[in-house]
Formats: C-alpha cells, structure tokens, sequence
C-alpha cells in the first residue's frame, strides 16, 4: 500500500509534535513530505531532529503543497484561511488546528473542496464532547455553553481585562469575567478562539453559542466544560487540560486529538460519531 505523504506547515509546538509522531508512529502508512515555517530556521532546525532529509524544509508553501497529499495547518489563526484555500485549490487535503481562522468562512472552505475533490479536517482539538454535540446537531439543539475556568492569572496582559482595570492578582473566588456569544469572546480572549471555534462549527454556529469565561483561584489547569441540551439528549462534558509532556507550550489533548484524526484517516475502521 501506498504511504499517504503529509506535509506540515507551521513547525512550532504542535508542528513538532505531530511530525515526530507521523515519523515514528505512522511509518508503515504515512512519510513526511515537506515542513514549511514561516520562519526557515524552524523549519531547517526540525528537519535536523528528525534525522530527515534537509531537503524536507520546504521553502515555500506552494512547494510544500505540490509534494503532499494531506497538509497538517498548525501556523496561526490569522494565516489558517488562506493556507486552507491554497491547500485545497491544489486538490489536497487539509487539516486545520489554528480553527478560529476558519470559523467564519467554512462554506467557502466546503465548496473549494468539493470543487477540487479534497478533504477539510479540523480536529476537536482541546476539548471533549463534539462528538455527541454533532450527533445531537441533528437533531433539535436548545442551547450549547462552553465555560472556561483558568486560574486569574493566565489572564494577565489581556486587553480586555486591563480596559475594565481587573486586579487578578485580588480575584480570591469564581469570577466571570465574561458572558456572551462566541462571536464576541474570541475578540476579547483570543487565546479561547479555537474551542470555541470548534463548538460552534460542530453545533449552531458562533452567534448562538455561549461562551462564559471564569477567573477561578482554585484550579491550575485550563479547564473546557461543555453543556448542550437538545431534544435528544443533554450532555455535559468537562476536559481538565493538561500541558504536553515535551510541549509544555501547548495543551496535550490539542495533539492527541490531531493524531487521532491522522489515525482515522489512514484506518479503515471509524469509531465514534
Ligand atoms: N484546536 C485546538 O484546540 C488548538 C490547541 C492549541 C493550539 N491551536 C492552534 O494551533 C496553532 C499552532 O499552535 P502551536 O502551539 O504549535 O504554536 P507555535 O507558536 O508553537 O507554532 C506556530 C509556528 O507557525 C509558524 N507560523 C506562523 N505563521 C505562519 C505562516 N503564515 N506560515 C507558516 N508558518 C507560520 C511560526 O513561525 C511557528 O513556528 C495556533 O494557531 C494555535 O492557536 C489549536
């Protein structure tokens, strides 16, 4: 059987991460074709930990485009869009991880691939629950909430808590800091677009899902909880994140969840919705 060649653009924490798994874990069905960063030295410096071939750092994104049939997206959200419409153009696939910079435009993704006979993938990321919320999708949905809980000061250096003059350093109990639709608090706390994102584009879309971010001295980690009540069931489903392991800039669900969608792809078997 022929390897599937994936290429990844974006060479940082999860870019990393996912390379060396496609590697080692996947050798048998899948090769490396191309890593491409914005910056070259990223891109070259990756290259050389995985003892690959240096001619892998790919110097543009088209070049890596044409050498690949899957492109794994883990760059930025402001640069996700348009590396998925160039992907796509091509007739390849697309994984896309920075999901907050497709929210707002997965009709136009959706038909430059169905034009172009591609795929669009976008893992769930860092939280849990989308599965029984696209299930539920289906169906009739009521509501969907994601609330966020984060100790006080992972919010420092946030716009909108200096604009409002919040002192975290004096949050000793559950505070929230924001409610609202998703539309608006991914401008306010960007660093929640892509869960957000992606509950939205898996259920009822950002303007009716509602986001509640809590300042919490109690917790450590960043913690997602999902509630959806629908007619067919109501679901709460609630992801204590914890960094990963040789990533600790990036949460380790995040890449799990991309190395479970790489697995699904390549297998013949597909468990869960
Ligand atoms: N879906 C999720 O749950 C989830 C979770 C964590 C991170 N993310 C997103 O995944 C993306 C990657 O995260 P990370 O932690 O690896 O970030 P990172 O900062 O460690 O790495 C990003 C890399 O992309 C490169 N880059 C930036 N813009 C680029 C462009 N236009 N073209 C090519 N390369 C570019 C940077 O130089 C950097 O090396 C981010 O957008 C992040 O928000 C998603």
């Amino acid at each position: 059987m022929k390897k599937l060649k994936i290429g990844i653009v974006g060479c940082g924490a999860i870019g990393s991460s996912l390379a060396k798994f496609i590697k080692k874990d996947l050798r048998n069905r899948a090769v490396l074709s191309g890593l491409y960063d914005i910056d070259g030295a990223k891109s070259a410096k990756l290259s050389k930990s995985l003892s690959l071939n240096n001619r892998l750092a790919a110097g543009s994104l088209k070049h890596l485009v044409l050498r690949s049939q899957l492109v794994i997206e883990c760059a930025s959200g402001h640069a996700s869009r348009n590396i998925a419409e160039t992907v796509l153009r091509s007739g390849r696939d697309i994984m896309i991880m920075s999901a907050g910079g497709v929210s707002g435009c997965l009709p136009v993704l959706s038909r430059l691939a169905k034009k172009n006979n591609a795929r669009v993938y976008i893992p769930s990321g860092a939280i849990s629950g989308v599965d029984a919320l696209k299930a539920a999708a289906l169906g009739k949905i009521k509501r969907v909430t994601l609330t966020t809980y984060k100790n006080p000061l992972s919010f420092s250096g946030v716009q909108f808590i200096k604009e409002r003059g919040i002192d975290l350093s004096r949050i000793n109990k559950d505070k929230v800091l924001f409610c609202g639709p998703a539309a608006h608090a991914v401008k306010y706390f960007p660093q929640n677009i892509n869960v957000a994102a992606v509950l939205s584009m898996a259920g009822i879309g950002a303007d009716k899902t509602m986001v509640k971010i809590v300042a919490s001295p109690a917790v450590k980690k960043n913690i997602h909880e999902v509630r959806v009540e629908s007619v067919a069931a109501d679901i709460t489903a609630r992801t204590e994140n914890i960094l990963h392991p040789e990533n600790p800039k990036t949460s380790y669900l995040a890449v799990l969840s991309a190395e479970a969608v790489l697995k699904q792809i390549l297998e013949s078997v597909r468990i869960g919705t």
